[in-house]
């Protein structure tokens, strides 16, 4: 994900499923600080770990909800980022609609997270069956629909292997006015 952003300082920034901040930390890092970067995560004590790790930097906010009840004002962000969480949203759709409201016209999502696709959607049905969460891993093709239906266009599109793991990667757009 990280050699795939293309961010700049004066983004408007959210991390959908921030976690404990790792991502957000690192970007900063790299590329902040930005004029906003919102940090969203269902998971209250993940949530207070990235308090921790992002204490000292500048223009950083926290929400603490699901995705599907994120509460923006339309055209808020320059960027979306979205890893390794999308399989558990339970309204993907919905949660697709509202990332292409809260972005700016030209605005980016990007987005990465398991591909169900070979062998790995065995794997994924036993995560799934196993797992007490939700999860609703689709493949590379199942989301470049989803996308399209949302009113993004997906201007990048990679998939690859990890061991018995399946990973997809898309960089989305939403259309400038
Ligand atoms: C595997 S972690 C990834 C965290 C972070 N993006 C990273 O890569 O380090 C998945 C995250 O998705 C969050 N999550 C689960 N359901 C969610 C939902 N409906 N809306 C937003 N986040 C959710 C979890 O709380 C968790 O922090």
């Amino acid at each position: 994900m990280l050699a795939k952003l293309q961010l700049q300082r004066e983004d408007h920034i959210l991390d959908a499923s921030a976690g404990t901040g790792i991502l957000a930390k690192e970007i900063s890092d790299t590329f902040g600080p930005f004029d906003r970067l919102v940090l969203n995560d269902p998971a209250e004590k993940m949530l207070q770990k990235a308090k921790t790790r992002l204490a000292e930097t500048s223009n950083v906010e926290f929400t603490n909800c699901f995705c599907e009840e994120l509460d923006f004002k339309p055209n808020s962000f320059d960027k979306i980022l979205c890893l390794n969480s999308f399989h558990y949203y339970i309204g993907q759709e919905k949660v697709l609609n509202l990332f292409h409201l809260f972005l700016k016209p030209g605005g980016t999502l990007y987005l990465l997270d398991w591909n169900r696709k070979g062998w790995f959607t065995i794997v994924s049905s036993l995560i799934g069956l196993l797992s007490p969460e939700n999860i609703n891993t689709r493949s590379a093709d199942e989301m470049s629909k989803m996308l399209t239906k949302s009113g993004f266009s997906v201007k990048e599109k990679e998939e690859w292997s990890f061991r018995w793991w399946k990973f997809y990667f898309m960089k989305c757009m939403k259309a400038s006015e």
